[in-house]
């Protein structure tokens, strides 16, 4: 079954002589179950192409389809509930909330559903990252690696169809 399709995915970002594109026309399918690596130098696209596919931005040209759904053509808000329930993404730079504890970080997908945790499930990722010691600490009181794990964790919490990672 085909859970990714990329059709010529363009990203200009700009405009006149300061425009970039970012993305020219990428095609891409992804089978469930795959793994696959994007590798590129600084400044390829690769972090541009995951918050295209992980409908935290939309391309300029060319369609997503995620599990069969066009998340191209989604508005805001129909984006960031897909996002949410279906693609767990992990940003280069991490995206945690500095005022809220990992725990919260970690669940807030699930709260802004009102969805209660399988608490198993919580345990199981928090302790294979390593991080069960650290669920009542904010996010700056942790080092690079264990915030990176955290969120990991907050990308693992609702069990997405789909998981992108921007890790270097
Ligand atoms: N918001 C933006 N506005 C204008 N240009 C942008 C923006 N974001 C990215 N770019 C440009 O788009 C190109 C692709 O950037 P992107 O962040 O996708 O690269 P990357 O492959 O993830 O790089 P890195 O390995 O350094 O993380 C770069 O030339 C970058 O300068
Ligand atoms: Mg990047």
């Amino acid at each position: 079954m085909e859970i990714l399709k990329c059709d010529g995915v363009r990203k200009i970002y700009g405009s006149g002589e300061t425009c970039v594109t970012a993305l020219d026309r990428i095609d891409l399918s992804v089978e469930k179950g795959e793994f696959v690596a994007i590798v590129g130098a600084s400044g390829s696209g690769k972090s541009t192409l995951l918050h295209i596919i992980g409908s935290v931005d939309q391309p300029t040209e060319g369609k997503v389809m995620v599990e069969g759904t066009d998340i191209s053509r989604m508005n805001r808000t129909q984006a960031a509930i897909f996002r949410r329930r279906k693609v767990g993404l992990v940003y280069q730079f991490y995206n945690l909330i500095p005022t809220l504890t990992i725990r919260k970080n970690i669940l807030m997908p699930l709260l802004l559903d009102k969805r209660k945790p399988n608490q198993e499930y919580f345990k199981q990722i928090v302790g294979t990252l390593g991080i069960a010691d650290k669920l009542e600490f904010l996010p700056d009181q942790l080092s690079g690696g264990q915030q990176q794990r955290a969120a990991i964790a907050r990308s693992l919490i609702y069990r997405p169809a789909l998981l992108l990672a921007d890790v270097n």
